[in-house]
C-alpha cells in the first residue's frame, strides 16, 4: 500500500508518545506511523501492545542521537513528517544529572531537523516539535502563561526543552524548515511512569507507602489529561501555522497538597479504606531545588485558531487514571522492579 504520508513519531513509547502513536494509527489508516523510541526506562513495548498488528504501524528501536540509525530510517522509510517527543522528561533526574538532558532534549533534537533540512524539499512537511510550559519560567500568583511570554527556564530540563525550542525555530528562520512548537502544561492519565507526581501517588497508597510532598506543597501546576493534549498535538500537526507556537492546557491550577489530598480520598473509597485512612501517609520532605512555583496556561490561541477544547473534567480524568493504575496492578509491578528502586531510594530516602 502507499500512504498519504509516512509520519516519524519520537518517544512513542513513552507515556504521552504511546498515547499519540494510538491515536494516529487508529485515526488515519492512510498514513504509516513509524514509532521510533529508544526504551530508556521510561519507554515501555507494554505500552504499544494493542498497535502492534496495526499494517500501517512499525516500530524502531534507535536513539534519535545517533546520526546514521536517524538517516537510515529517513531514508527507509521516506520520512514526510516528524512529531518529535522524545526527551528526558523528568525534573528530578535532570538536577540528579544534567547531561543525559542535554544529549537527548538538545543534541538529539537538532540531529533529527538536521535529518529533516537535508532529506526535505519545499513546504509539504511538517517538523512538530512537542515542548513544555516548563520554558517559560515560573508565575506568581496571578497571570498565565501566553506565547509571547519570554522564556525563563530555571531547571535544567526545562532549559534543554528551552534550548531545543530555540534549534527548531532556528531551523525554521535559517533555513526555512517547516516547523510548529506547542507548550503543554502538566500532563496525567494511563501510562504514565509513577516517578512523576499522580502515579507515584497512586502507587504509594497502593502500597500504604509515605507521600512525599516538597516542601508545603503549595506550588502549583495546571493538569491535563494526557488524551487531550495528544488530541491538540493531532489537530495542531493538521491545522497549525507554520514557524508558530501554541500553548496547549485547560485551566485547571491544583496546589500539590490539594491534589494529593483529592487522591487520597478518591483512592479511600476506591479501596473500601477507611475515611482518612490515606491523608495519614502524606509526609513533608525537602523541597526540590529550584522548585517552580506556580504553572499555568493559557491556550486562547489554541482554542480560538483551531477550535481545539479539553474533553474531560479533572476529576473524571483523575478517577479513570486511578482506575486505570487499580486495573493494571502488573503494568506497576513491571515498571517499578528493578532501576526504580534504586531510583527511588536515592531521590527519597535521606529527603
Ligand atoms: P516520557 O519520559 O514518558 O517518555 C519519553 C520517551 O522518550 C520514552 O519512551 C523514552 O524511551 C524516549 N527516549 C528518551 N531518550 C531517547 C532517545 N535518546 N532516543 C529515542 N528515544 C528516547 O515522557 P512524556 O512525559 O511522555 O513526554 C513526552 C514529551 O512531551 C517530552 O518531550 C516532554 O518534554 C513533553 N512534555 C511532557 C509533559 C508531561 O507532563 N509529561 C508536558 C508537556 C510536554
Ligand atoms: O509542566 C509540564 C511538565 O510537567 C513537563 O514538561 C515535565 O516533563 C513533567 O515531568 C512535569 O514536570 P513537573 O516537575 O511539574 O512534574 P512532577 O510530576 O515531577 O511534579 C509535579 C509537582 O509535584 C511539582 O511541583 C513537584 C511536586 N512533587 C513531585 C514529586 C515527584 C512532590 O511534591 N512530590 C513528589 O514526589
Amino acid at each position: 500500500m502507499s500512504y498519504t504520508k509516512n509520519v516519524l513519531i519520537t518517544g512513542g513509547a513513552g507515556f504521552i508518545g504511546s498515547h499519540l502513536a494510538r491515536l494516529m494509527v487508529n485515526k488515519y489508516p492512510t498514513y504509516r506511523i513509524i514509532n521510533l523510541d529508544k526504551l530508556t526506562y521510561a519507554g515501555n513495548l507494554k505500552n504499544l501492545e494493542d498497535l502492534e498488528n496495526a499494517p500501517n504501524y512499525v516500530f524502531v528501536k534507535a536513539d534519535i542521537c545517533d546520526q546514521k540509525a536517524i538517516s537510515e530510517v529517513f531514508t527507509q522509510y521516506e520520512i514526510s513528517d516528524v512529531i518529535h517527543l522524545a526527551a528526558e522528561s523528568h525534573v528530578d533526574r535532570s538536577i540528579e544529572g544534567p547531561m543525559e538532558f542535554v544529549m537527548t532534549n538538545v543534541v538529539g533534537t537538532v540531529n533529527l531537523l538536521q535529518q529533516a533540512k537535508d532529506n526535505w524539499k519545499g513546504d509539504d512537511h511538517v517538523f512538530q516539535h512537542v515542548s513544555t510550559d516548563e520554558v517559560y519560567g515560573s508565575l506568581g500568583a496571578e497571570g498565565l502563561f501566553e506565547e509571547v511570554t519570554a522564556y525563563d527556564p530555571r531547571s535544567p530540563y526545562s532549559s534543554s526543552k528551552a534550548s531545543s525550542d530555540h534549534f527548531v525555530r532556528a531551523f525554521h528562520h535559517t533555513y526555512g524548515l517547516p516547523i510548529k512548537i506547542s507548550n503543554c502544561s502538566n500532563n496525567y492519565g494511563s501510562h504514565q511512569f509513577p516517578e512523576k507526581l499522580i502515579p507515584l501517588m497512586i502507587n504509594n497508597i497502593l502500597q500504604k507507602k509515605p507521600l512525599p510532598i516538597y516542601g508545603k506543597g503549595d506550588n502549583i501546576r495546571d493538569w491535563l489529561w494526557v488524551e487531550d493534549h495528544a488530541s491538540a498535538i493531532e489537530t495542531i500537526f493538521h491545522g497549525g501555522r507554520l514557524g508558530e507556537s501554541y500553548n496547549v492546557g485547560g485551566l485547571n491550577e491544583w496546589t500539590n497538597l490539594d491534589l494529593v489530598l483529592y487522591l487520597c480520598r478518591l483512592m479511600d473509597k476506591k479501596l473500601n479504606r477507611s475515611e482518612g485512612e490515606s491523608e495519614e501517609l502524606i509526609t513533608y520532605v525537602t523541597d526540590r531545588a529550584g522548585h517552580d512555583m506556580r504553572y499555568a496556561i493559557d491556550a486562547t490561541k489554541l482554542e480560538t485558531e483551531l477550535n481545539w477544547k479539553p474533553s474531560l473534567k479533572f476529576e473524571e480524568g483523575l478517577e479513570k487514571t486511578v482506575d486505570w493504575y487499580l486495573a493494571n496492578e502488573d503494568w506497576i509491578q513491571e515498571v517499578t522492579s528493578g532501576s526504580y528502586r534504586d531510583y527511588y531510594e536515592k531521590m527519597y530516602q535521606d529527603r
